[in-house]
C-alpha cells in the first residue's frame, strides 16, 4: 500500500517535471512586444471606412491594426492589401468583435507566450490561452495565418482556427471545431449578425437567426450515406491551367468523394483570395491582384446573384432581407407590399400588422402562388391537412403566418416573413395572419 502509493507520488513527480520542462521554452525577448493603441491614424481607405492604427507586425499584404467606426470603440484586425494598391482594404480576421476595446488599450505578447489584448484599464478582452505552453515566437505567415508557434516549428494558436465573416486561402471550417461564419451586423455596428454560414455533418448551411435559406444540394452526401468532416477553401485543379477554379472543398468521414462548391474560375493565378459572410447575408468571393493599376480586388463569385438561378446561381429573391420586413418579390424584383384587401407597391416602409394574441382576434389572407424563404430548403411538416396547418399557427401566438403546398401537403409556420418569393405555381399559397379591426 505504502509502496504503491509512494511510486504514484513519484509518476505525479515526473509528470509535473515534464510538464515543465516542455512548457520552459520562452519567448526570446527580443520577440516579445506590446503595441499601445494611440497616436495619429492612417490615412488609406479601408473596409467600414474607420479610423485606423497600423501595428508594426505586417507580412504583405497582411498588417495588424486597431480600427473603429465609432469613436473610442476599437477592433483588433487584420487587414489584406497595401496602400499601394489604391483599393479599399478588408478586414479578413478579428480578435474582439462585439467587445471593443478603448484608446490606450494594448496588444502584447509576453515571455509566457500568451497574446493578449487588453484593454486601457488592464481587462483582458481577448488572448489566445498559450501561456506556457512552448511558445517561442509569433508570425504573419504569407497567407494571413496569424501564428504562435514552438520549437519544433508546429501551431500552438493560429488564427485561421477562429474565423468571424471571412475564410481565407487555405482556412477551414471543421465539425467538431471551427464550423461557421457570422456575419457583421452592419457597416457601423460590429457585432454579430443575424446570418450564419455553417459546415454541418450533411450539408454547408446559409442561416438566417435558426431558419435555414440555403443548403448544398452534395449528391454524395446521401448516396453514400458518409458526413462532412471539414471545408476548405483551395484550387481545385482541372485538366487544363486555364480552367482551374476556386472552390469550397469538402472532405467526407468515410469517403475518398469531396464534395465541393464551386466558386467559379481562377484567375491572376492568385490565391490571395478570400470568402465572405456579407452583412446581407450573401457569400462573396474576392480575389486580390497585386501590383494592378486600377482596383486591386475582384468580385469573382455571388451565391445569390441578380437575376434568376443562370448557370446554377441561386436568385437574390432567396435572401431573407431582399425586401425588407415584408415584401413580394418576383424576377429579382420587389413588386408589393401585400394588404388583406390588396398588393400595394413595395416600399421600405412594407410590414404586416401584427396580430396580437387574442383568441378570435385575428384572421388569414390568402396569397397564391407565393413562398417563404425557408420552404426550398427546409422540409416543413407534413403530409398534414391546411386546416391543421392552420389551427398550428392560430395556436401559436408567435406564428405570423404559414405556407402550405398542396401538392405535397406540406406547412411551414412562420415567426418572421420578410421577403416572400413569387414563384408562379398555384400549388403554393401563403395564408398571413391580421388583426381584425
Ligand atoms: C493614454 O496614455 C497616455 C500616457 O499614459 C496619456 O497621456 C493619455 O492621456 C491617455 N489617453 C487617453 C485617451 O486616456
Ligand atoms: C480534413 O479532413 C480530412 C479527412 O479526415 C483530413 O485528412 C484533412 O487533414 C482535414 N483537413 C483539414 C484542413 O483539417
Ligand atoms: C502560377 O504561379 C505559380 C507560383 O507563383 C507558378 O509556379 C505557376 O507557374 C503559375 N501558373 C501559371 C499558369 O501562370
Ligand atoms: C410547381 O410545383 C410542382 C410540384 O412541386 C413542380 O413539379 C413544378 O415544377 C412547379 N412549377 C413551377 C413553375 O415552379
Amino acid at each position: 500500500m505504502v509502496a504503491a502509493s509512494s511510486s504514484l507520488f513519484l509518476i505525479f513527480f515526473c509528470s509535473l517535471f515534464l510538464l515543465f520542462s516542455t512548457s520552459g521554452a520562452v519567448v526570446p525577448a527580443a520577440d516579445t512586444f506590446q503595441y499601445v493603441n494611440s497616436g495619429g491614424f492612417g490615412e488609406f481607405d479601408s473596409e467600414y471606412n474607420p479610423n485606423y492604427r497600423p501595428l508594426p507586425p505586417f507580412t504583405t499584404p497582411f498588417q495588424l491594426c486597431f480600427y473603429n467606426t465609432t469613436p473610442n470603440a476599437y477592433t483588433l484586425a487584420l487587414r489584406m492589401g497595401t496602400r499601394r494598391d489604391r483599393s479599399v482594404m478588408p478586414w479578413v480576421w478579428e480578435a474582439n468583435r462585439g467587445d471593443p476595446v478603448r484608446e490606450n488599450a494594448t496588444f502584447s505578447l509576453g515571455s509566457d507566450g500568451n497574446l493578449v489584448l487588453a484593454d486601457a484599464d488592464g481587462r483582458t478582452v481577448w488572448q489566445t490561452n498559450t501561456a506556457d505552453k512552448g511558445v517561442v515566437g509569433f508570425a504573419i505567415l504569407p497567407t494571413g495565418n496569424v501564428v504562435l508557434r514552438d520549437a519544433t516549428g508546429n501551431y500552438v494558436w493560429q488564427s485561421f482556427d477562429s474565423p468571424t465573416d471571412t475564410l481565407l486561402f487555405g482556412q477551414s471550417l471543421r465539425i467538431g471545431g471551427p464550423n461557421k461564419l457570422v456575419s457583421r451586423a452592419s457597416v457601423t455596428e460590429n457585432v454579430n449578425g443575424v446570418y450564419s454560414f455553417v459546415l454541418e455533418p450533411k450539408r454547408l448551411g446559409l442561416y438566417y437567426k435558426t431558419m435555414r435559406y440555403w443548403s448544398s444540394s452534395f449528391a454524395e452526401v446521401n448516396k453514400d450515406n458518409g458526413d462532412l468532416v471539414n471545408a476548405t477553401l483551395e484550387v481545385a485543379r482541372t485538366e487544363y491551367v486555364d480552367n482551374y477554379f476556386n472552390s469550397l472543398r469538402c472532405r467526407m468521414s468515410n469517403s475518398e468523394v469531396e464534395p465541393t462548391l464551386d466558386l467559379d474560375i481562377l484567375r491572376y493565378n492568385s490565391t490571395l483570395s478570400y470568402l465572405r459572410l456579407g452583412i446581407d447575408g450573401n457569400l462573396r468571393l474576392y480575389s486580390y491582384r497585386q501590383n494592378t493599376r486600377g482596383n486591386a480586388w475582384s468580385l469573382l463569385f455571388t451565391l445569390f446573384d441578380r437575376g434568376v438561378s443562370e448557370r446554377g446561381r441561386r436568385s437574390r429573391m432567396s435572401l431573407p432581407d431582399r425586401c425588407g420586413k415584408f415584401g413580394l418579390c418576383e424576377k429579382s424584383q420587389c413588386v408589393g407590399c401585400p394588404t388583406p384587401d390588396r398588393v400595394f407597391a413595395w416600399s421600405e416602409d412594407c410590414v404586416a400588422k401584427l396580430p396580437g394574441c387574442e383568441a378570435g382576434g385575428f384572421r388569414y389572407y390568402e396569397l397564391k402562388g407565393v413562398d417563404h424563404f425557408t420552404v426550398k430548403y427546409s422540409a416543413g411538416t407534413g403530409p398534414v391537412k391546411r386546416e391543421d396547418c392552420e389551427s398550428k399557427c392560430s395556436k401559436d401566438c408567435k406564428c405570423l403566418g404559414y405556407f402550405y403546398h398542396t401538392d405535397r401537403s406540406r406547412c411551414w409556420i412562420a415567426y418572421e416573413l420578410k421577403t416572400l418569393t413569387r414563384v408562379g405555381n398555384s400549388t403554393s399559397a401563403a395564408y398571413i395572419k391580421t388583426p381584425i379591426r
